[in-house]
């Protein structure tokens, strides 16, 4: 036997189907991460959506060159539709809302480009291999399979089609704790837990992070509250002007969109920052 070089085991056949048979090998995974997640749309996709012609994961989404600037989304591959195309949670008019809603942001508008059910994932700006359209290539999905319709959308009335209507989905672009408190200066600390404006939502934390305000809320026994890490909830700033009215505010506003509670990488299952366990998503943000 073998060794990769990091340090993964090369089988031999015979070896290997000897410990399968014992049950030994398992389905031991090649990669960690999002190979092995439904975000891996490519032929070695371990899901049911799978396309031919590239085993590429991240293309589907990223490309290192030509990306769409339209929003702030990293190097992001695919077209994004005007925020004005969603109808927000705000427009049901539950009275208990108070934060007030900006339009749709990056990062949601990057996750509602395959999730609205608008546009088919094959779609992209920059194809894999040389040149923004490839002769030859030819990426087309895997039909019978998954969700997706034959040519290469989220299919109509499943659960992951989001749509264009938001009424029905958890506020996003919605200002965290229904917005930071009236009396505080920006850039600023964090605000600790029933600072905001609404007293039922944790505190955050805040940094400036290459010239960027930046907000999260620590989840709990994940690593130290002072530091953001990808299993804390992330909150999107953007700046008070502009963007939307915000009560009480003199400067950047801390928004949930989808990645607040998601990471699209993430082996969890549905792609959430932490596990859900006792509600643990929930209660990051909402003190019940
Ligand atoms: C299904 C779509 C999707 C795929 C596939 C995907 N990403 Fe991302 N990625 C995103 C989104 C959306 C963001 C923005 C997240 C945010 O703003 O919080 C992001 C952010 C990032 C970031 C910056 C933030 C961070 O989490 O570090 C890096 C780096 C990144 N992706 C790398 C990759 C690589 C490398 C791959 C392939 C192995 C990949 N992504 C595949 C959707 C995707
Ligand atoms: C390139 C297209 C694409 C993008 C961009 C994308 N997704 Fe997905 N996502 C999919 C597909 C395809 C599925 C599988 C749908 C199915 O099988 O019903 C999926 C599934 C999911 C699921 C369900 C996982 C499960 O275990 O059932 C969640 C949650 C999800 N995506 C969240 C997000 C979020 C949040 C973003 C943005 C940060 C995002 N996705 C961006 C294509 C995408
Ligand atoms: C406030 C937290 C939060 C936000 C914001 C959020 N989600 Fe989710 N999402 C969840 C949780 C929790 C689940 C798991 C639901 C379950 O277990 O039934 C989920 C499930 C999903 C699923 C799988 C469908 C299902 O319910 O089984 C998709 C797809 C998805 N989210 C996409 C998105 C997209 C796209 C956005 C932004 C438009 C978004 N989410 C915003 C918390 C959130
Ligand atoms: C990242 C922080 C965050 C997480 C995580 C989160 N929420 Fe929220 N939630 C908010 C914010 C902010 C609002 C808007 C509150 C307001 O302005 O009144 C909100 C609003 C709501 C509302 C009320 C909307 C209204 O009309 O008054 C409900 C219900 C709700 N969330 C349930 C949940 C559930 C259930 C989960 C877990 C699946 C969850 N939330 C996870 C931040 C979060």
């Amino acid at each position: 036997m073998s060794l990769f070089k990091d340090g993964r085991a090369r089988w031999a056949g015979g070896v290997a189907t000897a410990l399968l048979a014992l049950g030994v090998l398992g389905s031991a995974p090649a990669l960690a991460g999002i190979a092995n997640t439904k975000h891996n749309l490519g032929a070695l996709g371990t899901g049911a959506n799978k396309f031919t012609g590239t085993q590429e994961i991240c293309v589907f989404c990223h490309t290192p060159h030509g990306a769409d600037i339209s929003a702030a989304v990293p190097l992001w591959n695919r077209v994004l539709a005007a925020p004005t195309t969603y109808q927000t949670y705000n427009s049901l008019g539950t009275s208990s809302l108070d934060g007030a809603t900006a339009p749709v942001g990056s990062v949601s508008l990057a996750c509602l480009s395959c999730h609205d059910g608008g546009q088919a994932m094959n779609v992209m700006i920059n194809q894999p291999g040389s040149g923004t359209t490839v002769a030859g290539l030819n990426i087309t999905p895997v039909t019978g399979q998954g969700n997706l319709t034959a040519d290469g959308k989220i299919g109509a009335g499943v659960i992951t089609n989001i749509g264009t209507d938001l009424r029905n989905d958890h506020p996003i672009g919605i200002q965290y704790g229904g917005g930071m408190p009236g009396n505080i200066a920006y850039p600023a600390a964090a605000v600790a837990d029933g600072g905001f404006r609404d007293k039922d939502f944790r505190g955050v934390q805040w940094s400036n992070l290459n010239g960027n305000d930046v907000w999260w809320v620590d989840t709990p026994g994940t690593g130290a509250a002072g530091t953001r890490e990808k299993t804390d909830m992330q909150l999107y700033t953007r700046l008070a002007t502009g963007t939307s009215p915000v009560p009480g505010a003199t400067g950047n506003q801390a928004l949930v969109e989808c990645a607040s509670c998601h990471d699209p990488h993430s082996e969890n299952p549905t792609f959430l920052r932490v596990a859900n366990t006792n509600s643990a998503v929930c209660l990051a943000c909402h003190i019940k």
